[in-house]
């Protein structure tokens, strides 16, 4: 086991945020997780667990044990009447994911296309966009016990998966580590459509039947459009999730703000849009020091250049009072905070 020390997990980070970490070790297989569980010193000390960082703020340097998921190996592991299971290691990159099963004549991941990250973290926060979240087209995963250093297959019951939630971010926080995922492509493909931004792009193109090819670029250009690049602009994408609140509530924001974007959903309760409310408090373009609310979506929050971790949460907690001010609503962030 090759432990590196004094890392700087600046590369390792989307939001570009300096941190250091004690100590780092690359996990390339489940064997590579046993022995960090086996280790004399390392085996009980605490743990955190890094994909392709592109879901964390990083407020402080690690003192933690820092396991970096490098994974790899992608491949369709069955066929069936009714889909096909594919599988990717952790430290796959998703969108080459996403990409590799379109060049397999494989369609269902084509609306998570380019979400930054690895495929490891996927399940964490269950994705989601333009209509599809991981958990519509999740399989199983493959996992390693922290403590036990047991091998499990996970299914879907078990993740838990909500809106951007899942039981790894609560009961398996920094006990599992995911190793590989598997997807099932349901057969016939049928197209997620329906998002405004797509139904916008399929009028222009005037296409009554896109193919998978059709609406991954489709989503691409629409999140180059309206998304920072974190290659050179550092985010972590959304930073607070879309609220949910009753209908009730949502009646009383209508009557004062007859404008405010929002979804009602199946059951009765409605979905607010977060970015459409930090913009009408005046957010956009705004900046704390090196960190700043991007021009094009205030719902992303990204790095003028040299932002470290207390600008972000010092500017997020001033979108945060001014959105509860104006709209009496308390927005979560959507990243994991460290
Ligand atoms: N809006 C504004 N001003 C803004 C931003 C948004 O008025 O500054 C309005 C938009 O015009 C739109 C509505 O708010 O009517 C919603 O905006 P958008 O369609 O861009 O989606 P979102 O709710 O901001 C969510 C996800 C994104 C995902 C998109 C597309 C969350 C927290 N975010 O964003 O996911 O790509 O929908 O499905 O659910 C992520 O999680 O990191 C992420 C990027």
């Amino acid at each position: 086991m090759q432990l590196e020390h004094g890392v700087s997990l600046k590369p390792y980070n989307t939001f570009g945020l300096p941190a250091v970490a004690d100590t780092l070790v690359r996990i390339r297989s489940d064997a590579d997780v046993r022995r960090v569980v086996d280790h004399p010193v390392h085996g009980r000390a605490p743990k955190f667990i890094l994909g392709g960082g592109s879901n964390i703020i990083l407020t402080r340097d690690m003192p933690q044990l820092v396991l970096k998921i490098e994974v790899p190996g992608r491949r369709v592991v069955g066929e069936r009447d009714d889909a096909v299971i594919v599988e990717a290691g952790a430290g796959e990159n998703w969108h080459a994911f996403v990409a590799w099963t379109l060049d397999q004549g494989l369609g269902g991941l084509e609306n998570l296309a380019l979400i930054p990250g690895t495929v490891g973290a996927c399940p964490v926060q269950n994705i989601g966009a333009y209509g599809v979240e991981l958990r519509d087209r999740f399989d199983s995963l493959d996992a390693v016990d922290l403590v036990t250093g047991r091998s499990v297959t996970i299914g879907a019951q078990v993740c838990a998966f909500g809106y951007r939630d899942s039981v790894f971010k609560h009961a398996l926080a920094g006990r599992s580590v995911i190793t590989r995922v598997r997807l099932r492509l349901p057969r016939p493909w049928q197209p997620v459509l329906g998002y405004l931004d797509l139904e916008r792009k399929r009028d222009e193109a005037g296409v009554k039947d896109p193919s998978p090819r059709q609406i991954f670029d489709w989503v691409c250009d629409i999140r180059r459009a309206k998304l920072p690049d974190p290659e050179r602009i550092g985010n972590a994408g959304s930073f607070f999730k879309n609220p949910v609140v009753s209908a009730e509530q949502c009646r009383d924001i209508i009557g004062r703000d007859p404008e405010i974007v929002h979804y009602p959903l199946p059951d009765g309760s409605v979905k607010l849009a977060a970015g459409w409310m930090i913009d009408a408090c005046g957010w956009k373009g705004k900046t704390v020091g090196e960190a700043g609310v991007y021009e094009r979506q205030a719902l992303v929050l990204v790095n003028r250049g040299a932002a470290i971790g207390s600008e972000v949460m010092t500017l997020a907690r001033a979108i945060q009072e001014s959105v509860y001010g104006r709209f009496g609503i308390r927005l979560e962030p959507e990243p994991v905070v460290v």
